[in-house]
């Protein structure tokens, strides 16, 4: 699934612009600087396919990536939460995030990436709440696991462990992950190609 072309389709600023809904969807959704597009790039082993930086706020639009040769669109999201950037863009592009999160018909799972040093936040649960009631089942995917100490690290997976349990569509199993070390990716990775084969 990895293995071969993973390429860059579109970016999208509004819910018409939306490719068709023909194949197979997958996304990364989180706050903003959590690490979503050096997932992307780590998953698939291209440095530049998604820009990444440390400006929260980085990804201002839905980016739309094809696998393996149109068998899925892998989807980067914007970050919700504090951004660098002008507050009126920065509401129109959560409220498209949300729209987008609720009323893809191809979405088969989210990814919800949340920071290993901090845990799940008020947004997070929002977001995830907007999942449970649009009956999209996530995911999720602890990130920058190479930052905290093994203890904070393992009571900060507890902690998540425990927030999830109030979501419905949430799967128990978090996936511990580093892009910068790569841990997680293969485990990820495979959960990914399962998807694929269902
Ligand atoms: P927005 O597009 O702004 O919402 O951010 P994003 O979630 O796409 O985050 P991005 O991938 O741009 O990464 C944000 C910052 O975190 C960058 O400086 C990355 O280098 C850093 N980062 C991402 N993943 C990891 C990781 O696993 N370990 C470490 N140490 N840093 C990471
Ligand atoms: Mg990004």
């Amino acid at each position: 699934l990895f293995a071969g072309q993973c390429d860059f389709v579109k970016g999208v600023v509004a819910m018409s612009g939306l490719p068709d809904a023909d194949r197979l969807e997958i996304c990364f959704a989180g706050r903003s600087n959590v690490g979503k597009s050096s997932l992307i790039n780590a998953l698939t082993g291209r440095k530049g396919l998604a820009r990444a930086s440390n400006t929260p706020g980085r990804t201002q639009e839905i980016n739309f990536f094809d696998l393996a040769g149109g068998l899925m669109y892998m989807v980067d999201l914007p970050g919700y939460g504090y951004a660098e950037a002008p507050l009126a863009i920065v509401k129109k592009w959560q409220e498209l995030l949300k729209s987008y999160l609720a009323g893809r018909q191809t979405l088969r799972r989210a990814y919800v990436l949340i920071d290993s040093r901090h845990g799940v936040k008020a947004v997070d649960h929002e977001i995830m709440k907007l999942l449970d009631r649009a009956a999209v089942s996530f995911q999720c995917v602890m990130t920058k696991a190479d930052k905290p100490g093994a203890a904070e690290l393992e009571r900060s997976i507890a902690k998540t462990a425990e927030a999830l349990k109030q979501h419905p569509t949430a799967f128990p199993e978090i996936i511990l992950t580093s892009s910068e070390k790569g841990d997680g990716l293969a485990t990820l990775r495979a959960a990914i190609l399962t998807l694929s084969q269902q």
